[in-house]
C-alpha cells in the first residue's frame, strides 16, 4: 500500500490538485488506515518520527524530498509550548482526534515589542538552526477550532499557531512542494531563544504504539 498511496499523491502533486481535497481522499477511501496496518506489519520503508519542540510527535510516514510528505501530529498530555511560526511548503491537516485551535498573525511592527524574531533552516535530517532578527509586535487576525473530521489548508507564508485544545490531538498532514528555504518562528521576547534544535529521535515500541492508536481514529 504505500507504493501505492506514494503514487497517487505524486499524481495529485504533479497535477496541482488541491491538497486538502487530495488528504480527505486518502483518509476517507481507507488508503491511509490500510498504509498504517502494513507498516505495522513492518511490510513498509523506514518512518521518520521525532519529538517537535512544539509539543508533539511527528511522524513521517512517506515523502518525497522536496515535493511533498505525510505525516501524523500526535499530541498526548505534556506541555504546551507553541511558538508563532510560518512553513517552507503550503500545507493541509484533518483532525483525526480531539480539537486543535488555529490562529494566524501579522507582524506589525520591528525594532521593538513582545516578540522576537528568528529565522530557522534545517541543515541536516535532525539538526535545525537559528539565525536571530529583529524584536517585533503581531497581530491575531483569526481564530479557527478544527474537530474531528475537519480539515483545512494553510499557505506556506501565513505566520501561525496550532494549540491542542484536548488532552490528546491526532491529526494527519500532507505538506506540499517546498516554496521557501528558510521559516519564521517568532518566540515571545521573554524566553531565550534556540541558536540550533536537535531533535528527539522517537525509539520504535513508542511509535508502534502512536500508530496503533492512530488507527483507532481512521475510516476503515
Ligand atoms: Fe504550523
Amino acid at each position: 500500500m504505500g507504493v501505492e498511496l506514494a503514487e497517487a499523491i505524486s499524481d495529485a502533486i504533479r497535477a496541482d490538485q488541491d491538497i486538502r481535497a487530495t488528504l480527505d481522499r486518502l483518509v476517507d477511501s481507507g488508503m491511509l488506515r490500510s498504509h498504517l496496518i502494513d507498516s505495522l506489519k513492518g511490510q513498509d520503508g523506514e518512518i521518520l518520527a521525532y519529538h517537535h519542540p512544539n509539543g508533539f510527535a511527528k511522524i513521517r510516514l512517506l515523502g518525497d524530498v522536496g515535493h511533498w510528505a505525510l505525516r501524523i501530529h500526535f499530541w498526548s498530555g505534556a506541555a504546551r509550548v507553541t511558538d508563532v511560526h510560518n512553513h517552507s511548503w503550503d500545507f493541509a491537516s484533518r483532525v483525526l482526534a480531539g480539537a486543535l485551535v488555529e490562529r494566524q498573525h501579522h507582524v506589525v511592527g520591528f525594532g521593538s515589542g513582545a516578540w522576537k524574531m528568528s529565522e530557522c533552516r534545517r541543515i541536516s535530517r535532525h539538526k535545525y538552526v537559528y539565525r536571530q532578527g529583529p524584536r517585533c509586535d503581531i497581530l491575531q487576525s483569526s481564530e479557527r477550532r478544527y474537530g474531528a473530521g475537519d480539515s483545512y489548508l494553510l499557505r506556506h507564508s501565513c505566520l501561525h499557531e496550532a494549540r491542542p485544545a484536548e488532552d490528546q490531538v491526532v491529526t494527519v498532514v500532507l505538506q506540499g512542494p517546498d516554496l521557501l528555504t528558510d521559516t519564521t518562528v517568532i518566540f515571545p521576547a521573554d524566553r531565550p531563544r534556540p541558536e540550533e534544535l536537535l531533535t528527539d529521535p522517537i525509539p520504535l515500541p513508542e511509535l508502534e504504539d502512536y500508530l496503533w492508536q492512530v488507527l483507532d481514529h481512521l475510516p476503515a
